[in-house]
């Protein structure tokens, strides 16, 4: 972490032992099993970023956010309480649960159903978090998160990608952004979403918590547009070996 910020305010590579490895590490991951992990907190601007970058490399695009957004839903749909564990858990263990791909990238269905529009309902922004605390859910759908990575190169955006579900990727980056200007987009996308509720939330909870990885490279996207933020992770990535 510390190699990494000497690196992007110096401009110099620091040239250290762990550096050195973490690049021989890098440019011997197999092909075709390299997953980029962006997390970071609500409206940070990860989806917008993942979605071009995995266009520009040529990786699958995985939102896990929305894989816990449509469980949400199935569980609301369902008039069962997000706060109760155990039947919460119950239902998803007796629910068909089929992740896929299309041309926007990840797609999950749920008993045949795809909750794609549902997705940003109020609802479903008030109760994610608490459904996502919950061990049984992120068990059942950090496995759909393995499945994916597979057999493909992805570019998974999340909350604990870089340090829960892919802790040995090289290749983790965390996207921030000031709280005012997260609230400001929100509202742009014509949103009602406390998002600042949702961050202590993810950050507080016991179940892979909202966290910076070590190894992850931060990037305050504040003051960056999508291309300026994309910019920079090709160009670590570069650094770290990978070919695009
Ligand atoms: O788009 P936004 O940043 O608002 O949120 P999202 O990525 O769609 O994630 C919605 C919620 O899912 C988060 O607030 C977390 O509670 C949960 N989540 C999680 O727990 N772990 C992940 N890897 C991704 C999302």
């Amino acid at each position: 972490m510390q190699a990494h910020r000497l690196r992007r305010e110096d401009g110099r590579t620091p040239g250290n032992f762990a550096e050195a490895a973490a690049h021989i590490f890098a440019v011997n991951v197999p092909a075709a099993h390299r997953v980029v992990a962006i997390d970071g907190p609500a409206a940070s601007g990860k989806s917008s970023v993942a979605r071009e970058l995995a266009k520009q490399i040529g990786f699958d695009y995985v939102n896990s956010g929305a894989m816990y957004r449509a469980v949400t839903w199935h569980v609301l749909q369902h008039a069962i309480s997000p706060g109760d564990g155990v039947s919460v858990a119950r239902l998803l263990e007796a629910s068909r649960i089929d992740c896929d791909l299309d041309e926007d990238g990840s797609r999950i269905l749920i008993d045949g159903v795809d909750p794609a529009e549902h997705l940003r309902e109020d609802r479903v922004n008030d109760e994610v978090s608490l459904v996502s605390s919950i061990p049984r859910v992120r068990e059942i759908l950090v496995a759909k998160m393995h499945a994916y990575a597979s057999d493909r190169n992805v570019v998974m955006e999340g909350r604990d990608i870089g340090s829960v579900v892919f802790p040995e990727t090289p290749y983790k980056f965390y996207i921030d952004a000031s709280p005012e200007i997260r609230l400001r987009r929100r509202i742009a996308q014509g949103q009602r979403d406390r998002i600042a509720v949702r961050d202590r939330a993810d950050s507080s909870r016991r179940a892979s918590p909202l966290v910076v990885a070590e190894d992850a490279h931060v990037i305050d996207s504040s003051n960056l547009t999508v291309e300026g933020v994309v910019g920079e992770i090709i160009g670590r990535l570069k650094l770290k070996g990978m070919v695009i």
